[in-house]
């Protein structure tokens, strides 16, 4: 070979690298890490105040300071991304009223028993917004109750993305994709397609947007879809037989998630010392736990001034299982109560000061 020709591979062997890297960078999340820590994520809006996944919570979590607002995905019949918690509306709608009769079996979490009932995905969009999103929280919660939660509608991922704008970011979970991918309907294709067509795809947005997943495989392949958007790994995971073996926080697990994601989402109880989260942040990821609410859960609230029996109330409670987690060193975490994260936070940088 001649000395030139090898000169000539060795600088467009340079120009490779670089191009690699400057791809490398323009599609990497990495922006994410150094956001302001630790960050507050309103859990399905402010939904221990409000209707979970309304416009009316996502505003209300937004007002009490969150950094983002987390959206749980399902899909209409005719396609359309909507932010619903369950695949199926008879906890949160009134849907049995509307549609009478229009019930069927479906096994969106693949137990192999289908379980009848009013499914989303049975459901056209323009069907779907005629049910009332927030009545069934008035009736449940009389002490949160307010009269504009009556009649409020279930959104659309878009609607979100308009109404929320750049006053917060948004933690989006994808649920069921099996299942959605089954009938037709890829909500992964779904949702980059939006969220690039919304320009988040851009170097100074694309740090507004997680992605979460119980479902590593989920997870694989929104890295294969559009990497620049950061993923964080629910745990358990969901995947056939990994559920037991991903309850215990190992260095293995923590290396296998970091080949994927930027982050892990462990339920909080998984999180037993500060040494979890270091085996966690030593394999280069973030960690983000569920769901700091005390002791009440999305179907059972209490009044945040009750007594428990402890001595404590439900919000003492509360504020005592965030400044615990605080302290282990989380870099976030959901919560149903953005307001008390604030106070938690706060009363635990005045703790430091001292
Ligand atoms: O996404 C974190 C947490 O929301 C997971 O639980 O059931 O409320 O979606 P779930
Ligand atoms: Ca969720």
């Amino acid at each position: 070979m001649k000395p030139g020709m090898a000169r000539c591979g060795v600088e467009s062997n340079l120009i490779l690298a670089s191009v690699l890297t400057l791809f490398l960078l323009a599609s990497s999340p990495s922006a994410i890490i150094q956001q302001k820590r630790p960050l507050l994520i309103a859990h399905r809006g402010a939904s221990g105040y409000a209707p979970e996944h309304t416009l009316a919570s996502y505003r209300l979590a937004i007002q009490m300071g969150a950094d983002f607002v987390e959206q749980d995905l399902q899909v209409t019949r005719d396609g359309v991304l909507v932010c619903m918690h369950d695949p199926e509306l008879a906890r949160t709608t009134n849907a049995g009223e509307v549609f009478p009769g229009r019930t069927s079996i479906r096994d969106p979490d693949g137990e192999g028993k289908g379980k009848p009932g009013w499914y989303a995905v049975d459901f056209t969009l323009d069907e779907i917004k005629k049910l009332d999103a927030g009545s069934w929280f008035n009736r449940a919660n009389p002490f949160a109750a307010k009269p504009e939660y009556a009649g409020a509608r279930i959104a659309t991922l878009q609607e979100v993305i308009s109404d929320v704008k750049d006053r917060a970011g948004l933690y989006i979970e994808i649920k069921h994709y099996e299942f959605y991918k089954s009938l037709g309907l890829d909500v992964i294709e779904k949702l980059v397609s939006l969220l690039d067509s919304n320009g988040f795809k851009q170097a100074g947005r694309r740090d507004r947007i997680f992605i979460q997943s119980f479902s590593k495989a989920s997870l694989v392949k929104m890295r294969e879809a559009a990497r620049q958007y950061a993923r964080v790994q629910l745990l358990p995971m969901e995947d056939r037989g990994r559920r037991e073996e991903t309850l215990n926080i190992t260095p293995a697990l923590a290396k296998e998630i970091a080949g994927y994601a930027q982050g892990a989402g462990p339920a909080k109880q998984m999180i037993k010392s500060a040494a979890d989260l270091e085996t966690f942040h030593a394999a280069g990821l973030i960690v983000h736990p569920y769901t700091f609410r005390g002791p009440t859960t999305a179907v059972s609230r209490k009044p945040l001034g009750e007594t428990q029996a402890g001595g404590s109330t439900v919000r003492q409670i509360i504020l005592d299982d965030i400044g615990r987690y605080l302290r282990f060193g989380v870099d976030g975490g959901f919560t149903d109560y953005p307001d008390l994260w604030v106070e938690a936070v706060n009363t635990s940088a005045r703790m430091t000061k001292k």
